[in-house]
Formats: C-alpha cells, sequence, structure tokens
C-alpha cells in the first residue's frame, strides 16, 4: 500500500493521531471505533441517514456513473443490451456473470418456461382479495405465500436448492402479475403458454380472451422486453437494499423478495411510473405547465415525479431508451395524450435554474408509465411491471451478499436521543 492510501486523522479532543488505510476509495468505518475521547468512550461512528455517502457492500453485478449517465450490467453498456439482448438472457448475466453461449441460454428460457406455472391453491390467496386490491399488495402477499410451498428454500447455502428459488421466482413473477390482474378485471386465469417468450407469455396471461391461442403483437412483446432489461437491476437501490438486508438474516429468498417488492412499492421508488401518469393527467394540458411547475418550485410538496435521482445528476440513461421504444409502442397504439405534456414538460424543467441546479433530469420512470399506458395497462399495475423484472437484479444482489464473507446480519447503529435513565412513575403520581 503507498503511504498515500491512507488517511491521517488528529482528535483535537485528545491530540491524538490515527492513520487510517484508504482502500477502493473507501475508509472502513469500524477503523474509525478506535478514536475515543476517553476510556469510557465506545469510539466514533459515522452517522448517514438513507446511506448518502456509505458503500454497504462490494458488488460487481451493476456500474453506475451518475455523473457521466453510465449503467453497465456486468460490464455490458446498457444500450447494447437493450438493443441486442432479451430480458431472460440478460437475468441470466445478472445472475451468472456472463452472457450465456447457445445451449446455456437454450435450457435457461426452457427451465424458465416450464416454472412458470402457481400451485393451483394460490389461486385462494388472490381470491381472498377484494376486487379493488392493489396489484403491488396482491404481488406482495403472493411472493410470501409463494414461499410457502417450497419449505425447503431454507437451505440457502445449498446452491442446487438456491438456483430452484431463483428459477421458480423468475419464472413465476408474470404468472403471479397476471393472476392479479385477472383477479381485479374478474377474469379468469389465462395459463401460460410455453410456446411464447417470457414477455410474450406474460401478454397472453394478461389479454388472452376466448382465442384459442394468443398471439403478441412483435413489437409491443419487444417494447415489453427491452422495458424488462432497463429495469432489472440498479446497484444499492431502495428495494435491493431492502433485500440484501431481509437477506442477510438468512431468511429464504421468497420472504425477502416480497420484502423488497413493499420497498419498491413506495411512489418514491418504483411507485414513481404511476404518480408519473397521475401527475401528467392532473396537469391536464400544456398551458398548465407553468402553474404546475410554479407549485414544485414553491417546494409545498409537490414534485415532479419521473425527475430527479439520487445518483444519476445527469440524464437517465434508461430514460433515453424508454423514450426511444414510446415512440415504437405509440406507431402501434396510436399517440398517447399525455405524451405532448410529458415533452412540454422535461424540455421546460431542462431549462429551469431550480431544476438545473439540482441536477434533476428524467428518470426511468418518467417515460416508462405513458408506454404501459399505451399498452393498456391500468396504472395501479406500473410498479408490478418494475417489479417483474427487477426479481433478478434482486435476487443477483442476494446471491452475492450471501456469499460475500464480508457480509453477515445487518444491524446499524443509532446516535441515541431520548430520556436518560429514569425510575417508573405510578398511575396516582403521573401528571393529569
Ligand atoms: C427509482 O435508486 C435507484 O436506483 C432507484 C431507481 C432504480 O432503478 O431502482 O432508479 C428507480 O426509484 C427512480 C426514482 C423514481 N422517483 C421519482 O421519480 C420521485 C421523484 N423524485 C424524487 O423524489 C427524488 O429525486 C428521489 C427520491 C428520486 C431522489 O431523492 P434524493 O436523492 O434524496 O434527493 P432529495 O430529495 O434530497 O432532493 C434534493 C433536492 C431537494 O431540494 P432542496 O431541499 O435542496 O431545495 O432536489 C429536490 C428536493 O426537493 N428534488 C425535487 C425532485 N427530486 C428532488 N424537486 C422536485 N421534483 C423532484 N422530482
Amino acid at each position: 500500500m503507498a503511504s498515500s492510501d491512507t488517511l491521517t486523522i488528529t482528535d483535537n479532543r485528545t491530540g491524538k493521531t490515527y492513520e487510517l488505510p484508504i482502500s477502493e476509495g473507501t475508509i472502513r468505518a469500524i477503523d474509525l471505533r478506535q478514536i475515543k475521547s476517553g476510556a469510557e468512550d465506545f469510539g466514533l461512528m459515522t452517522y448517514d441517514p438513507a446511506f448518502m455517502n456509505t458503500a454497504a457492500c462490494r458488488s460487481a453485478i451493476t456500474f453506475i456513473d451518475g455523473d457521466k449517465g453510465i449503467l453497465e450490467y456486468r460490464g455490458y453498456p446498457i444500450e447494447q443490451l437493450a438493443e441486442k439482448s432479451t430480458y431472460l438472457e440478460t437475468a441470466y448475466l445478472l445472475l451468472k456473470g456472463e452472457l450465456p453461449n447457445e445451449s446455456q441460454l437454450k435450457e435457461w428460457q426452457h427451465t424458465i418456461t416450464y416454472h412458470t406455472i402457481l400451485n393451483e391453491n394460490l389461486k385462494g390467496v388472490l381470491d381472498s382479495f377484494r376486487y379493488n386490491a392493489h396489484p403491488m399488495g396482491m404481488l406482495i402477499s403472493m411472493i410470501s405465500a409463494l414461499g410457502t410451498f417450497y419449505p425447503e428454500a431454507k437451505n440457502i447455502y445449498d446452491e442446487e436448492v438456491r438456483h430452484k428459488q431463483i428459477e421458480r421466482l423468475i419464472a413465476k413473477m408474470i404468472t403471479i402479475a397476471a393472476f392479479g390482474y385477472r383477479h381485479m378485471v374478474g377474469m379468469p386465469y389465462a395459463y401460460p403458454d410455453n410456446d411464447l417468450s417470457y414477455p410474450g407469455n406474460f401478454l397472453n396471461m394478461m389479454y388472452k380472451t376466448t382465442e384459442v391461442k394468443y398471439q403478441p403483437h412483435p413489437a409491443l412483446e419487444r417494447a415489453l422486453d427491452v422495458l424488462f432489461i432497463l429495469h432489472a437491476d440498479h446497484e444499492q437501490n431502495c428495494s435491493t437494499s431492502a433485500m440484501r438486508s431481509i437477506g442477510s438474516s438468512q431468511v429464504d429468498p421468497y420472504s425477502a423478495v416480497a420484502g423488497a417488492a413493499a420497498a419498491l412499492y413506495g411512489p418514491l421508488h418504483g411507485g414513481a411510473n404511476e404518480q408519473v401518469i397521475r401527475m401528467l393527467t392532473e396537469i391536464g394540458s400544456i398551458s398548465n405547465i407553468p402553474d404546475f411547475i410554479k407549485r414544485v418550485k414553491a417546494g409545498d410538496g409537490v414534485k415532479l415525479m419521473g425527475f430527479g435521482h439520487r445518483v444519476y445528476k445527469n440524464y437517465d440513461p434508461r430514460a433515453k431508451i424508454i423514450k426511444k421504444v414510446a415512440y415504437e409502442v405509440f406507431d402501434v397504439t396510436g399517440k398517447s395524450p399525455l405524451l405532448d405534456i410529458a415533452l412540454e414538460l422535461e424540455k421546460i424543467a431542462l431549462e429551469d435554474e431550480y431544476f438545473v441546479k439540482r441536477k434533476l433530469y428524467p428518470n426511468v420512470d418518467f417515460y416508462s408509465g405513458l408506454i404501459y399506458q399505451a399498452m393498456q395497462f391500468p396504472m395501479d399495475m406500473f410498479p408490478v411491471l418494475f417489479a417483474i423484472p427487477r426479481v433478478s437484479g434482486w435476487l443477483s444482489q442476494w446471491q452475492e451478499m450471501l456469499l460475500d464473507s464480508d457480509q453477515k446480519i445487518a444491524r446499524p447503529r443509532q446516535i441515541f436521543t431520548g430520556s436518560a435513565r429514569r425510575d417508573y412513575v405510578g398511575m396516582g403520581e403521573r401528571k393529569a
């Protein structure tokens, strides 16, 4: 280690100096513990609410450069994967670290295709929901319920068992999602068709009616595949961080995925694509945009949904690709009436000092909702469409965490701000 790869810290409370090693652009937080103001002192910790500047793991899966707007899965640029790959091939890449050869891809596609069927008892879980239950609530419950059919999934360190659960979860996400939709609209469940691609099978289970065999529209099938590729993983986002934290207790992957899906459900995360459409609908016309922007800048809690990102301080590379896919979908479905409002809103925001100063650009959610709406997905289904492909990212990150010798059960520390020690007060002595 070169002498420059260290941090020299002087504690002015004691005059003591410490030399901490710097590696991979970080210092180990535990190295701060030795810095004490006296013998009784616990030692220094870092205080980092929302982990704004904390690396919780080392990962080889996804690389993001927020300033340059770069996103790579296992080193492959997202632009190339979106153009040349499929979601299933990308899921394989995320999980295994390399693109599959022809026989590996063939076997992987066969395995996933033949695991799309659900245990019939799970229909009872779905039937217990009211017709207006949010599909994310159903998805989270169904994933957890799914795990109860595979008690062996608790053997997370048995590689064969672990891989089997990973295959089941990736395969069954489209069936659970589609069955939830069919329950919402009161349609009979349409079962998987093993002749179809992963996105094509999802469209089949969503929209098949009385025809003998559902034929997905190729352009829509491809557009959905690209959207699944773009949403598959994104480094240590909120839901992946939840997946790693829950998984660190060594619970089964179904329970961890259910928790990750719950995190994704939030309007600031995977729920944003639904909120974008609600926002654009509320704006209603291009002439109302200036007033809406004023409300956002007034800071009265109104956000420009689909804008901003914790990491990207440049245009989200996925948003660029999605914008292109949107036009391909509109060629088939007809243009969304909200598109012009979205385009004008983006144009105005990108020229406005408030957004420029805060480096707020369109993120993955800004245009994706327009595509989903054009493809007749109800708004409630939008976060579900995010969760379907993200499950391969969650599982890839979970598996990496399990096999990382640095990792153990996640248990952050705190700064205590509560009452000092005090004795119990009987009812008669308490203030009225
Ligand atoms: C996803 O992490 C990931 O990788 C997530 C994701 C993935 O693939 O997993 O990329 C998917 O979740 C995309 C984000 C979808 N969410 C939204 O579009 C909701 C709207 N966006 C914001 O809520 C916000 O931008 C976040 C949550 C995405 C990021 O928030 P940060 O990093 O905590 O930033 P912040 O809230 O501290 O904002 C910094 C400033 C604040 O202003 P000041 O207090 O400094 O004056 O920017 C403002 C914020 O008010 N701001 C916005 C804004 N986002 C941030 N102002 C208006 N509209 C917005 N959208």
